[in-house]
Protein backbone atom coordinates (compact mmCIF):
# COMPACT_ATOMS: atom_id res chain seq x y z
CA UNK A 1 0.00 0.00 0.00
CA UNK A 2 2.86 2.72 0.85
CA UNK A 3 4.21 1.17 -2.46
CA UNK A 4 1.05 2.14 -4.12
CA UNK A 5 1.18 5.91 -2.39
CA UNK A 6 4.38 6.59 -3.41
CA UNK A 7 3.40 5.29 -7.18
CA UNK A 8 0.44 7.45 -7.37
CA UNK A 9 2.66 10.64 -6.04
CA UNK A 10 4.95 10.69 -8.57
CA UNK A 11 2.67 10.45 -11.48
CA UNK A 12 4.12 7.42 -12.72
CA UNK A 13 2.28 4.13 -11.46
CA UNK A 14 -1.42 3.79 -10.84
CA UNK A 15 -1.90 0.97 -8.84
CA UNK A 16 -5.68 -0.15 -8.57
CA UNK A 17 -7.95 -2.88 -6.51
CA UNK A 18 -10.34 -4.88 -8.35
CA UNK A 19 -13.36 -5.02 -6.30
CA UNK A 20 -16.54 -6.98 -6.18
CA UNK A 21 -19.11 -6.02 -3.76
CA UNK A 22 -16.74 -4.40 -1.38
CA UNK A 23 -13.98 -7.35 -1.38
CA UNK A 24 -10.86 -7.09 -3.13
CA UNK A 25 -10.78 -9.88 -5.75
CA UNK A 26 -7.36 -8.74 -7.91
CA UNK A 27 -4.96 -5.89 -8.59
CA UNK A 28 -4.26 -3.91 -11.66
CA UNK A 29 -1.77 -1.57 -12.39
CA UNK A 30 -0.69 0.97 -15.39
CA UNK A 31 3.36 2.46 -14.36
CA UNK A 32 5.68 3.77 -16.88
CA UNK A 33 8.77 1.60 -18.22
CA UNK A 34 9.88 3.89 -20.79
CA UNK A 35 9.89 7.46 -22.47
CA UNK A 36 6.11 7.28 -23.95
CA UNK A 37 5.90 3.91 -23.20
CA UNK A 38 3.29 2.17 -20.28
CA UNK A 39 2.71 -0.92 -19.04
CA UNK A 40 -0.30 -2.64 -17.60
CA UNK A 41 -0.26 -6.03 -15.21
CA UNK A 42 -3.45 -7.26 -13.77
CA UNK A 43 -4.01 -10.66 -11.29
CA UNK A 44 -7.27 -12.17 -9.63
CA UNK A 45 -7.77 -14.48 -7.32
CA UNK A 46 -8.37 -18.06 -8.55
CA UNK A 47 -12.09 -17.73 -7.40
CA UNK A 48 -13.24 -15.23 -9.75
CA UNK A 49 -11.43 -15.68 -12.76
CA UNK A 50 -13.08 -16.96 -16.04
CA UNK A 51 -15.93 -14.16 -15.53
CA UNK A 52 -13.59 -11.26 -17.68
CA UNK A 53 -13.12 -9.23 -14.52
CA UNK A 54 -9.06 -9.04 -15.87
CA UNK A 55 -10.45 -7.58 -19.29
CA UNK A 56 -12.60 -5.29 -18.36
CA UNK A 57 -10.16 -3.66 -15.99
CA UNK A 58 -7.61 -3.89 -17.89
CA UNK A 59 -9.62 -1.81 -20.87
CA UNK A 60 -10.53 0.42 -18.28
CA UNK A 61 -6.24 1.04 -18.23
CA UNK A 62 -6.20 1.35 -21.91
CA UNK A 63 -8.83 4.31 -21.61
CA UNK A 64 -7.07 6.17 -18.82
CA UNK A 65 -3.77 5.58 -20.19
CA UNK A 66 -4.67 6.72 -23.65
CA UNK A 67 -5.81 9.83 -21.53
CA UNK A 68 -2.48 10.39 -20.34
CA UNK A 69 -0.10 13.28 -22.33
CA UNK A 70 2.51 11.70 -24.00
CA UNK A 71 1.95 7.92 -23.95
CA UNK A 72 2.47 6.95 -27.44
CA UNK A 73 2.68 3.07 -26.55
CA UNK A 74 0.99 0.44 -23.90
CA UNK A 75 2.42 -2.74 -23.28
CA UNK A 76 1.20 -6.20 -21.49
CA UNK A 77 3.82 -8.23 -20.63
CA UNK A 78 3.74 -12.53 -19.87
CA UNK A 79 5.44 -15.22 -19.69
CA UNK A 80 5.27 -17.57 -22.73
CA UNK A 81 3.55 -20.05 -20.67
CA UNK A 82 0.81 -18.43 -19.23
CA UNK A 83 -1.45 -18.06 -22.05
CA UNK A 84 -4.38 -16.71 -20.02
CA UNK A 85 -2.87 -13.52 -19.11
CA UNK A 86 -2.18 -13.08 -23.12
CA UNK A 87 -6.31 -13.70 -23.72
CA UNK A 88 -6.70 -10.84 -21.79
CA UNK A 89 -4.44 -8.63 -24.25
CA UNK A 90 -5.70 -10.29 -27.34
CA UNK A 91 -9.19 -9.40 -26.77
CA UNK A 92 -8.51 -5.76 -26.01
CA UNK A 93 -7.08 -5.77 -29.39
CA UNK A 94 -3.24 -5.73 -28.38
CA UNK A 95 -1.07 -7.00 -31.11
CA UNK A 96 1.88 -9.48 -30.58
CA UNK A 97 5.12 -7.57 -30.46
CA UNK A 98 8.01 -9.64 -29.77
CA UNK A 99 8.95 -12.90 -27.41
CA UNK A 100 12.26 -12.08 -25.40
CA UNK A 101 14.22 -14.97 -23.73
CA UNK A 102 15.18 -13.67 -20.44
CA UNK A 103 18.56 -14.24 -19.60
CA UNK A 104 18.25 -15.53 -16.35
CA UNK A 105 15.92 -18.01 -17.17
CA UNK A 106 12.20 -18.32 -15.78
CA UNK A 107 11.39 -16.17 -12.96
CA UNK A 108 9.18 -18.56 -10.74
CA UNK A 109 7.84 -22.37 -11.20
CA UNK A 110 6.11 -23.08 -14.19
CA UNK A 111 7.59 -20.35 -16.25
CA UNK A 112 9.80 -20.97 -19.56
CA UNK A 113 11.36 -17.85 -19.52
CA UNK A 114 10.58 -16.39 -22.35
CA UNK A 115 8.63 -12.93 -22.01
CA UNK A 116 5.51 -12.49 -24.47
CA UNK A 117 5.46 -8.85 -25.06
CA UNK A 118 2.10 -7.07 -26.46
CA UNK A 119 1.24 -3.40 -27.40
CA UNK A 120 -0.99 -1.02 -28.38
CA UNK A 121 -1.25 2.25 -30.08
CA UNK A 122 -1.87 5.11 -28.04
CA UNK A 123 -1.16 8.10 -29.39
CA UNK A 124 -4.22 10.58 -30.27
CA UNK A 125 -4.61 9.85 -33.74
CA UNK A 126 -4.68 6.18 -32.59
CA UNK A 127 -7.42 7.27 -29.69
CA UNK A 128 -9.93 8.42 -32.29
C1 LIG B 1 -4.11 -13.36 -16.01
C2 LIG B 1 -5.46 -13.54 -15.31
C3 LIG B 1 -5.84 -12.25 -14.61
C4 LIG B 1 -6.50 -13.89 -16.39
O1 LIG B 1 -7.73 -14.18 -15.77
P1 LIG B 1 -9.00 -14.58 -16.67
O2 LIG B 1 -10.08 -14.96 -15.75
O3 LIG B 1 -8.59 -15.55 -17.72
O4 LIG B 1 -9.35 -13.23 -17.42
P2 LIG B 1 -10.76 -12.47 -17.39
O5 LIG B 1 -11.13 -12.08 -16.01
O6 LIG B 1 -10.66 -11.38 -18.40
O7 LIG B 1 -11.80 -13.57 -17.86
C5 LIG B 1 -11.74 -14.10 -19.17
C6 LIG B 1 -12.60 -15.34 -19.21
O8 LIG B 1 -13.92 -14.99 -18.81
C7 LIG B 1 -14.82 -15.18 -19.91
N1 LIG B 1 -15.76 -14.04 -19.86
C8 LIG B 1 -16.97 -14.10 -19.31
N2 LIG B 1 -17.56 -12.90 -19.38
C9 LIG B 1 -16.68 -12.07 -20.00
C10 LIG B 1 -16.73 -10.70 -20.36
N3 LIG B 1 -17.79 -9.94 -20.10
N4 LIG B 1 -15.64 -10.15 -20.94
C11 LIG B 1 -14.55 -10.88 -21.22
N5 LIG B 1 -14.46 -12.21 -20.90
C12 LIG B 1 -15.53 -12.79 -20.30
C13 LIG B 1 -13.95 -15.23 -21.15
O9 LIG B 1 -14.55 -15.97 -22.18
C14 LIG B 1 -12.74 -15.93 -20.59
O10 LIG B 1 -13.02 -17.31 -20.45
P3 LIG B 1 -11.98 -18.45 -20.91
O11 LIG B 1 -10.82 -18.34 -19.97
O12 LIG B 1 -12.76 -19.69 -20.76
O13 LIG B 1 -11.60 -18.11 -22.32
C15 LIG B 1 -5.39 -14.66 -14.27
O14 LIG B 1 -5.10 -15.88 -14.91
C16 LIG B 1 -4.34 -14.39 -13.19
O15 LIG B 1 -4.59 -13.67 -12.23
N6 LIG B 1 -3.15 -14.98 -13.33
C17 LIG B 1 -2.07 -14.77 -12.35
C18 LIG B 1 -1.42 -13.42 -12.49
C19 LIG B 1 -0.90 -13.17 -13.88
O16 LIG B 1 -0.43 -14.08 -14.53
N7 LIG B 1 -1.01 -11.92 -14.34
C20 LIG B 1 -0.56 -11.56 -15.67
C21 LIG B 1 0.77 -10.94 -15.66
S1 LIG B 1 0.60 -9.36 -16.47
Amino acid sequence: MARSDRGWEAGSDFRYAITSGGDVIGSCGLRQVGAGVWYIGYWLHPAWTGKGFATMAAGALVGAGKGIPGVDRIEIRHDAANPASGAVARRLGFAEAERVREPDGPEAPGEVGVTVVWCIDARPAAAS
